[in-house]
């Protein structure tokens, strides 16, 4: 390997003179420091940053977090995805709480172990909590360190197969700077996610690790990192079906040419698979179907009804085509598992993305 203290006698450089004030890196608060990780998993910083701030305003302490309903927290982190995240920090959360330890000491687990052994917890997170919060030399590999690390050693192999994880992870591990754990994770994982990004231009040859890294010096740095071929994306058909059962017979346009909805009430069903997704989020009655074509029955009667909103919903590994179609009724259909709420409490309920963009449109527009 290069010589280490240049690698991080270069890169601390750059992170001192380059790197973002980012308020989860002014505490060394292990509850702050995991919450802040959990929610930029898969999430960019700018939008993070909202959520982060909202849940420690709402929830200061992790006991706070964990006196929370699920429900709350599902409402909280709307918009974010994943939503299995979320329900792993709370019952993490309450895990912690319950602990002896928390009861005598009333601190947040201390070892990579212990934190590893949570719920939602992988490696990396593990490794992010124990070096920022406790300077533990653990790594912290994100993708972006996974990047300057290929780059760096120029490793072809696949980032994100068993035997790659193994090789990176032996990588990182012998070149993490021991005596800083947390300046080394906060300085690589920052200069792969501002400086050596995916699609490098004019970059590379300006970098201030240029003359030290391999991927440089044999041409591969843009290359790299490998990954193994994605699995093929899943298509899937949803019909929801908004019942509006209008009292008054106000769902209707208003002036202002909106849907007028006050004493308004529609059917919502919680999702109960825990195996699919969106589990625990609310929606709409949602008939599912195998093609495109082929609507299943139970609703068959409503099956010539025009849709108000139809959209495509890209998630990692499926893409879910939605219609909505509106059902203005005198009684409300009996559908298991449905509840009966206004249209004005819609906003109270943890719902997918794809309904809300469906309300967006149907908002303004039925
Ligand atoms: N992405 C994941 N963790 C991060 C962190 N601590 N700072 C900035 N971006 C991140």
């Amino acid at each position: 390997m290069q010589d280490k203290s240049l690698i991080y006698k270069r890169l601390y450089a750059w992170y001192e003179s380059s790197r973002r004030v980012l308020p989860w890196r002014e505490t060394e608060d292990p509850y702050y420091i995991w919450l802040s990780e959990v929610i930029l998993q898969q999430t960019r910083v700018a939008q993070g940053m909202e959520y982060y701030l909202r849940f420690i305003a709402r929830w200061p302490k992790v006991e706070d977090l964990a006196a929370a309903k699920e429900e709350e927290v599902l409402r909280e982190w709307q918009g974010l995805g994943y939503y299995s995240r979320a329900r792993n920090l709370h019952k993490a959360a309450q895990m912690i709480v319950e602990s002896l330890k928390f009861k005598v000491e009333r601190t947040f687990p201390q070892t990579f172990e212990e934190i590893r052994a949570l719920p939602g917890i992988g490696d990396y997170t593990a490794g992010a909590i124990a070096s920022f919060a406790y300077n533990l030399p653990y790594p912290a590999m994100d993708g972006n360190v996974y990047r300057v690390v290929a780059r760096l050693m120029d490793i072809d192999e696949a980032f994100d197969t068993t035997a790659g994880k193994k090789l990176f992870h032996k990588r990182i591990e012998e070149l993490l700077d021991r005596d800083n754990p947390r300046l080394f994770n906060s300085a690589i994982m920052e200069f792969g996610a501002l400086y050596c990004t995916p699609v490098l231009g004019d970059a590379c040859e300006a970098c201030p690790l240029a003359d030290i890294c391999m991927g440089h010096a044999h041409g591969t740095a843009e290359l790299l990192p490998v990954r193994k071929p994605r699995p093929k994306v899943r298509d899937r058909w949803f019909t929801y079906h908004i019942y509006l059962n209008d009292p008054y017979g106000k769902a209707d346009r208003s002036t202002a040419g909106r849907l007028e909805m006050v004493n308004v009430f529609t059917l919502i069903r919680k999702r109960e698979n825990p195996k699919d997704i969106w589990y625990h989020l609310y929606e709409f009655p949602c008939e599912e179907s195998v093609s495109e074509s082929g609507l299943s029955t139970e609703w068959s009667v409503l099956r010539q009804a025009k849709p108000v909103c139809e959209l495509t919903h890209v998630l990692s590994h499926q893409r879910i085509h939605a219609r909505f179609i509106i059902h203005k009724v005198q009684q409300m259909p009996e559908i298991p598992g449905t509840i009966l709420i206004r249209w004005d409490d819609l906003d109270d309920f943890a719902l997918s993305r794809l309904t809300l963009r469906a309300l967006d449109t149907i908002q303004h527009k039925a």
